[in-house]
């Protein structure tokens, strides 16, 4: 049975620590690095909190996750450097940062690794279904594998061992779909607001759509959902929408609005309607 150390008491290292615990007989402490307070300790017995690293706490462990923020990750490396690291494991959760960041720990004897949760943790101390189904990607020591596997098929998730540049594709595509998407309701959003008045009419507005959207992708390829003006070469539609952005909005707005419409025309796995004249119509706005 595994004995685990969660260092960073944060969105992602609560949802752990809440997940582990309700779907594990592992041994669980969470570590910060301030008392905790007290809206955040319900969860947590006071035996599974320390707010710091010590060498008993590390000798106790056999598995080490590093949730702290990509900042502090080498801080933390530093600390746990001269406590008892010697043949455990150790992974942080970074999405950006390599295994790499971990070498001193490796040089002590440690097997590293990044343990990537491919999901969006908002909150601390998310449901356990917060990690049903999704994929950790894994870049580190292969020894590691076995064990990390088993940890994941408690959190009811999947590992993917990949290389390093595998990581950073996957991180970038991460950020596309899920910040990227959000930037463009907020963007949304604030033109419904130019229209109706400053309200939560909006995001109302906007709500079933995108959870309609989000059905459809859940169910169909890509390329098999688009709907719009795009998509049935409405060119008169589309220059109505650039006009109203030349008047109302920013030339960053319209310069997304015209560069994501000449995207769609381009990627040939996109059915779209009247696609040369769209194409040539979008070019006069570019500004590359
Ligand atoms: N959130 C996501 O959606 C998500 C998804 C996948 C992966 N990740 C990755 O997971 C990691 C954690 O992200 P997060 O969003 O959970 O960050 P977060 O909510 O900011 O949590 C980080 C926690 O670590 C604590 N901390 C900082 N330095 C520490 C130290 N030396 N010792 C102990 N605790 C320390 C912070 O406390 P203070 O705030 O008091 O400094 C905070 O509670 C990052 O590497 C991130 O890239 C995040």
């Amino acid at each position: 049975m595994e004995s685990i150390l969660i260092i960073g008491p944060g969105k992602v290292g609560t949802s752990l620590f809440r997940a582990l615990k309700e779907r594990s007989f592992s041994t669980l402490r969470l570590c910060g690095h301030h008392p905790q307070e007290p809206q955040n300790t319900k969860p947590l017995y006071p035996q599974e909190f320390v707010n710091s690293l010590n060498a008993t706490v590390v000798r106790e462990s056999s598995l080490i996750f590093i949730t702290v923020q990509d900042s502090a990750i080498a801080e933390t490396v530093h600390s746990l450097r001269s406590l008892p690291v010697h043949n455990k494991i150790i992974v942080h959760t970074s999405g950006l940062l390599s295994a790499e960041i971990l070498s001193d720990l490796k040089k002590a004897g440690a097997l590293t690794g990044s343990l990537h949760p491919f999901q969006s943790f908002p909150q601390k101390y998310m449901e356990p279904t917060v990690w049903n189904n999704i994929y950790c990607t894994y870049q580190g020591d292969p020894a590691a594998v076995d064990r990390l596997e088993a940890i994941c098929k408690k959190l009811n998730c999947l590992l993917k061992p990949i290389s390093v540049e595998q990581k950073i594709f996957l991180h970038l595509a991460a950020t596309i779909a899920a910040n990227h998407s959000v930037a463009l309701w907020a963007m949304a959003e604030e033109i419904i607001a130019k229209s109706l008045g400053p309200s939560d009419r909006a995001a109302k507005l906007l709500r079933p759509v995108i959870r309609q959207i989000t059905e459809n992708y859940l169910e169909h390829p890509v390329q098999n959902i688009l709907s719009g003006p795009v998509q049935r070469g409405d060119i008169q539609t589309v220059r109505d929408h650039i006009e109203i952005l030349d008047k109302n909005a920013s030339e960053l707005e319209k310069d997304i609005y015209v560069k994501l419409s000449r995207w769609l025309t381009e990627n040939p796995g996109f059915p779209v309607s009247n696609r040369q004249k769209l194409k040539d119509f979008l070019d006069q706005y570019d500004s590359h």
